[in-house]
């Protein structure tokens, strides 16, 4: 039996953190030997906001190496650029044919992203939802990886697919479901502002390309309290936070040992503080180094990039074929 379809949409913005390495992209790692995986930076997606030229290649070329030096193998998955990928801006435009201003309007993305910005509320912007199930479909695909803030988009992707297949009495498209990882959530990486998980609209991430400088000055600025005062008190929330990041990055023993010294109300946070930071620091070097690298080899980046837009192309241009004829789009020549 051939393998189910994965998809996810990157967007290209800003650094990974460790907050996405241990969430999204680990798994997308673990799932490129199960299933027949698209992953693809949305780049066509960015340009609602009007990036400048060289802000949106920097962005894409930062993002892809950056998921290239946590793991993802060009030879197990298609990494493409989305604009690499033009089929989609056809699939797109005939989708759109049969999307409803009423339904776009009422995304909760759009609705926000309207009221954060009144001066630019673009056409793209309202139909985002649609490109981003051509993004899906387009590759038939069964699962898609998705985060909170994309399940209503990845509802109506599967609208818009059944929508199609009755229209024109297929059974083309497949319903794109939630990929839901086996039990195994994604663990969840606090940030160092004391309260909340790490993300980086909060200002509070890690990137994995932060130097060793940078990610001391972060570690030492987290928030912590004046101390325990009893013996084996419960953790506030800034406190165990640091547990946690050091239970994702340090060893049983260093763990044990710190945890010993909060339980007998002799931790010095300081002192916490700096193991953190050179454990840290320890787990993203090589990360880093990769991500340097690569950035420095255009050439290895030029044949991802292609080899990926082949493979995704290639099952683009089937689902193509069978779009156009099912919508009577027949050539005279
Ligand atoms: N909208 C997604 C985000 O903002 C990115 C995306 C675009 C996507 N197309 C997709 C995700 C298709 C999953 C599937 O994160």
């Amino acid at each position: 039996m051939s393998k189910q379809v994965v998809l996810s949409g990157i967007r290209p913005t800003g650094n990974l953190h460790l907050g996405n390495y241990f969430g999204a992209v680990r798994n997308f790692v673990a799932m490129q030997d199960n299933y027949r995986c698209y992953f693809f930076i949305a780049d066509i997606h960015s340009l609602t906001t009007h990036p400048t030229p060289e802000n949106l290649h920097g962005s894409v070329r930062q993002v892809l190496a950056e998921y290239l030096a946590c793991g993802i193998d060009p030879d197990k998955a298609a990494i493409y650029i989305q604009s690499d990928l033009t089929e989609t801006l056809e699939l797109y435009t005939y989708l759109n044919m049969n999307a409803y201003l009423g339904e776009l309007e009422r995304t909760t993305s759009f609705k926000d992203k309207a009221r954060k910005n009144p001066d630019n509320v673009n056409a793209g912007l309202l139909t985002y939802p649609v490109l981003m199930a051509a993004d899906i479909i387009i590759h038939r695909a069964n699962y898609v990886p998705v985060g909170k803030d994309q399940e209503q988009n990845l509802e109506m992707a599967v609208k818009f697919a059944a929508r199609f297949n009755r229209m024109y009495g297929a059974e083309l498209f497949p319903k794109p479901g939630p990929f839901t990882y086996d039990g195994k959530d994604p663990i969840k990486v606090p940030g160092l502002d004391g309260s909340g998980k790490m993300g980086k609209s909060e200002g509070n991430a890690i990137n994995l390309i932060d130097t060793p400088e940078d990610i001391r000055k972060k570690v030492m600025r987290a928030v912590t309290d004046s101390g325990p005062t009893t013996p084996n008190q419960q953790k506030p929330e800034p406190i165990q936070n640091l547990f946690t990041l050091m239970n994702i990055v340090s060893k049983s023993d260093v763990i044990a040992f710190f945890d010993d010294k909060y339980n007998n109300c002799r931790i010095r946070y300081g002192d916490m503080k700096k193991q953190l930071a050179e454990d840290i620091i320890a787990f993203t070097a090589p990360i880093r180094e990769r991500i340097v690298s690569i950035l420095a080899d255009e050439a290895f980046m030029a044949r991802v990039a292609r080899e990926g837009a082949e493979k995704a192309r290639e099952s683009a241009s089937a689902t193509m074929k069978e779009v156009r004829k099912l919508i009577g789009i027949r050539r005279f020549f």
